[in-house]
């Protein structure tokens, strides 16, 4: 509420400054409705329309919006072409509101010349051998909550958004910290302190006074994010010891050798990604391994169950297209249990049906960059160095201009390989792109792929939800405004 009343005596004043007071001006009607419209987004605006009616940027402006005024400005981009110079240029490598993280060195927050390195070496982290290696972790955690969910066969509808954040929470810790079984139980408290960090993180962004660290140190939201923050440095030091403990073992097996003095075959391990930090020792410090896993954890459990969730929640709601999917899966696993990359490669409607998901309901509807010196967008005046740009996915995928006049329905045929090629590759950016892009973005396809695939030759998935309820919240990372209400049904 706070924020509100902030924003609008702002934007009041901006107003009555640059335009009411100049008599007749030309601007003075369009303006006007800038001011009522903004005027009913603020106070008359139900929670889950908020990131719907956002998209009146869109009708009044088809490509962009530019706020400046002062040392302001502010371009909020939903436009292919736009969105290709933002993305391929290192000028727009940097990220805005970095202090809001109190996390210098995770990739989200750090200084470009700092993020240009760990980049570089995150990036080996997350190449395609270290994900195929994953594919059996991923399976392995998703018929862990299959088996859970079974206590949900008695035809009543529950909420699918808690055992797929169950299940994601536990790949994640999984792949990105090498945490399993009983040890388990020791990172829900980690869960805590990330929900924690999320919380405050998104409340200072949109608070201009909370930005301040000399105010916000004073704030009951310091004092909690640093009782947060003292339980994930202490559990982040343990486990990046057992990391260096593992990697002493490593050592001496490496050196291993038969009776007959040959070296021991190695066995092919999955590559977690703390070990693989660990192992690059003279690379990252202790503190900087912690600040990159803890981010990778963030994003990675706060993204990758919403993004699984509204798939089954589409699929339910659309059964032939859920038939048609099944169908897929089925062909192509035949009775195997395993799941390959190879399968994976194979599964194209699925794919299909995944992307037109993230287009509608992208768990990232939002982001931005910050520009790192003079930048010409092709918009007028050039930006100048430190303007934010605000990159809008969440338009940009529901333009009609771009997606036709049913661009807010679910329609897998949107990804269909004809379609694809006639379309500009910009309008579709869930994972951004360019140098500064997702680092997790075939992590959480791969991922995604698994767990649908597994769910629903487990399952049939029922929901009384319409499509006109499926709404996301305005947030950091995008939430359904509804309960994800499905029942499940076991499939012979
Ligand atoms: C459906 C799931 C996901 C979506 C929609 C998504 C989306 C995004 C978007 C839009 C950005 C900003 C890109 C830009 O500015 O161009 C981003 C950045 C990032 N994402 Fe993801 N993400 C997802 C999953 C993941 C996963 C699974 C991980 C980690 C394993 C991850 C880690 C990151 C990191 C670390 C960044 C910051 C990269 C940087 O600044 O260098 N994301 N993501």
């Amino acid at each position: 509420m706070l924020i509100q009343i902030l924003m609008s005596i702002a934007f009041a004043i901006f107003l009555y400054f640059k335009v009411f007071r100049k008599k007749n001006s030309p601007m003075q009607n369009k303006f006007q409705i800038i001011v009522t419209t903004i005027y009913e987004y603020i106070f008359l605006t139900k929670e889950e329309d908020r990131l719907e009616k956002l998209k009146f940027i869109h009708e009044f402006s088809p490509r962009y919006i530019r706020l400046k005024f002062w040392k302001i400005d502010y371009v909020i981009v939903y436009d292919p072409e736009l969105l290709k110079k933002v993305f391929n240029s290192q000028i727009t490598c940097q990220r805005p509101f970095r202090n809001c993280f109190q996390l210098e060195k995770g990739l989200l927050a750090s200084e470009y010349e700092y993020w240009r390195y760990s980049r570089k070496h995150l990036n080996i982290a997350f190449n395609l051998n270290v994900l195929k290696g994953f594919i059996p972790v991923f399976s392995q955690y998703t018929d862990k909550v299959i088996k859970e969910m079974e206590d949900n066969l008695d035809g009543k509808e529950f909420d699918l958004y808690v055992p797929l954040t169950r299940l994601t929470v536990r790949s994640s810790a999984a792949t990105i910290l090498n945490v399993h079984g009983v040890e388990m139980a020791s990172y829900e408290k980690m869960i805590e302190a990330i929900a924690v960090f999320l919380e405050i993180i998104f409340k200072r962004m949109l608070n201009p006074i909370l930005q301040i660290d000399s105010l916000y140190k004073f704030t009951n939201l310091h004092k909690r994010e640093m009782k947060a923050r003292e339980f994930a440095i202490s559990y982040g030091d343990k486990l990046i010891e057992a990391a260096r403990e593992r990697k002493r073992k490593e050592k001496i097996e490496e050196d291993a050798v038969d009776e007959n003095g040959n070296a021991i075959e190695k066995k092919e391990k999955v590559e977690y990604v703390i070990d693989q930090l660990v192992r690059e020792d003279d690379k990252f410090t202790n503190q900087e391994i912690r600040e990159h896993i803890l981010v990778l954890l963030i994003t990675a459990s706060e993204t990758s169950n919403k993004f699984v969730a509204t798939t089954l929640i589409y699929l339910a709601i659309h059964q032939e297209i859920q038939k048609k999917v099944y169908q897929e899966i089925s062909e192509i696993l035949g009775d195997e249990d395993e799941i390959t990359y190879e399968h994976l490669s194979d599964m194209k409607y699925l794919e299909m049906v995944l992307k037109e998901t993230l287009r509608l309901l992208t768990p990232v509807p939002l982001t931005a960059r910050e520009t790192l010196d003079k930048f010409d967008l092709g918009i007028g005046r050039p930006l100048e160095k430190g303007a934010k740009i605000v990159l809008f996915n969440y338009i940009l995928h529901r333009r009609r201009d771009i997606w036709g006049r049913d661009a807010n329905k679910f329609n897998p045929e949107n990804f269909s390989p004809e379609n694809v090629s006639n379309r500009d590759a910009y309008a579709f950016v869930p994972f951004g792109l360019g140098p500064r892009g997702c680092i997790g973005a075939r992590f959480a396809m791969i991922s995604a792929k698994v767990e649908t695939a597994r769910l629903l030759r487990a399952y049939k998935f029922n929901t009384t939800l319409k499509e006109s309820q499926i709404k996301m919240g305005l947030s950091l990372t995008g939430k359904l405004t509804c309960d994800h209400l499905v029942s499940i049904e076991k499939r012979s």
